[in-house]
């Protein structure tokens, strides 16, 4: 019946040519699971294709209903909690995938002649994937996704003349509210996925083209030589089939989280940001004070600059990791440092959750008091006295106390009012200010 179908529909359409140059194609040095990155990844945009669109029906992108419209995807919707969780995972996933896929191609040198335009067009996947995260961060609109947001729009604000432009046109406005909202969804559903979908069409017909590159031995290239149906075809689909299982399980184990309703006044929250961006959030915190706009923009900069133009850089021919100690050394480099600050991150937020009780008294009261009408904590509040950010490393407690009893005493002509506080309050106020350390 299937086959009828099938011979039916192939007489019609004249399948048989297209299905031979889709399946044929010759992988030279044969089929290897070394080659399934990009098709995972492939398999992956789809799969957060999917599951957006089905997030959409649910969705409402306006501050009053945002929070609300998730909440009912996790807890009402049948299958919401899974489709919500997919999602949030596919796209770790994804980044995952994508990293796995660049190793290989730069560890094989497949980048090189003829495959400059495919792996520049990848430098563009790349770029939009982190845009994808980036957008999609904001739309639950709970504390986290508002206030990494605040810190994202600030750092694109800091880039030299025309950062403030940037930052305003990324907001909607000065302030980031409603129009920031349905900018973020409207680029995360709308304009990213056309341009993307574009993109992965160009990625794959360059590949058609110039055909995949295989080992870097070129003898063994040209003596072994297989189609890519069926073993390459069967190796992808178990990875992809992997993948999707790995992904039920995680979601099951662990649920797209959802925090408090995003709070615009509540300065005191402090956001961490999604992992893959969390090794840059470490580069940050080394880099306040005049290191600031090299970190903001110098080295962003130029790492896509080097990146884009890693298939212009050395010998041109010469693909075996072996006999490009540079490459390979240089890339290795850039993995430790990568990974050395992932962990330094890693090693503070996990420190961080487990703030004592009399800290988070702490903040309360620096909320309550406004304290951040004149301080500036990890970007938030304004700039009238002393950032505090680190302040935990320059004061010790009595300084501290006695500080607040009474500024003038301490530092002659101090503007900031005394406060005023029962002395367990005071205790608590001057944990939370101790906690604010660098490492
Ligand atoms: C009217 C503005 C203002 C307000 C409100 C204010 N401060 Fe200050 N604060 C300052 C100024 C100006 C300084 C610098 C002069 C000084 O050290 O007294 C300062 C200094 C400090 C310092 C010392 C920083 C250092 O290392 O030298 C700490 C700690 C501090 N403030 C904490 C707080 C806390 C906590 C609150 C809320 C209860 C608060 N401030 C409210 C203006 C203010």
């Amino acid at each position: 019946m299937m086959n009828r179908l099938f011979s039916w529909l192939s007489d019609r359409l004249k399948l048989p040519p297209i299905l031979h140059h889709l399946l044929d194609e010759a992988i030279p040095g044969g089929a290897s699971w070394i080659y399934i990155f990009g098709s995972v990844t492939l398999f992956l945009f789809l799969l957060q294709a999917t599951t957006g669109t089905f997030l959409a029906l649910y969705y409402a992108p306006t501050p009053d209903h945002a929070y609300e419209s998730v909440k009912f995807i996790q807890e009402e919707v049948p299958f919401g909690g899974f489709v919500r969780g997919l999602h949030h995972w596919g796209a770790s996933a994804m980044m995952a995938a994508i990293g796995l896929h660049m190793l290989q191609v730069f560890l094989y040198g497949a980048y090189k002649p003829p495959r400059e335009p495919m792996w520049i067009v990848g430098v563009f996947l790349l770029i939009l994937t982190l845009t994808f995260g980036f957008t999609g961060y904001l739309l639950p609109w709970d504390q986290k996704a508002y206030w990494a947001t605040q810190v994202g729009i600030n750092l694109v604000g800091s880039v030299p003349w025309i950062g403030g432009t940037l930052a305003r046109i990324l907001r909607g406005g000065a302030e980031l509210g409603a129009l920031t909202l349905s900018r973020f969804f409207a680029i995360h559903t709308l304009f990213l996925p056309w341009l993307i979908m574009f993109l992965i069409a160009g990625h794959l017909f360059i590949l058609r083209r110039v055909g995949p590159a295989g080992p870097w031995d070129k003898a063994r290239a040209k003596r072994i030589s297989e189609p890519f149906y069926p073993k390459q075809v069967f190796m992808d689909a178990v990875a992809m089939g992997a993948v999707f299982l790995a992904l039920v399980v995680l979601v099951n184990l662990f649920p797209a989280h959802l925090g408090d309703p995003a709070d615009p006044t509540d300065t005191t929250f402090r956001p961490v940001p999604e992992w893959y961006y969390l090794f840059y959030y470490q580069l940050l915190k080394y880099s306040e004070g005049p290191w600031e706009p090299v970190v903001t923009f110098v080295l962003p900069v130029l790492f896509f600059a080097i990146l884009f133009a890693i298939p212009f850089l050395g010998r041109k021919r010469e693909r075996s990791p072996a006999r490009r100690p540079i490459a390979i050394g240089a890339g290795a480099l850039f993995l430790v440092f990568v990974f050395t600050l992932l962990g330094l991150a890693m090693k503070e937020t996990a420190a961080l959750k487990k703030t004592d009780p009399a800290v988070e008294r702490g903040r309360a009261i620096y909320a309550k008091l406004a304290c951040a009408g004149c301080h500036r904590i990890h970007g938030q509040g304004a700039q009238v006295g002393p950032d505090l950010s680190f302040v935990g490393d320059a004061r010790d407690r009595d300084w501290l106390i006695a500080h607040f009893k009474d500024p003038q005493a301490l530092v002659p002509g101090s503007i900031m009012p005394p406060t005023r506080l029962p002395e367990p309050e005071l205790e608590d106020l001057t944990r939370y200010m101790l906690s604010l350390k660098k490492g």
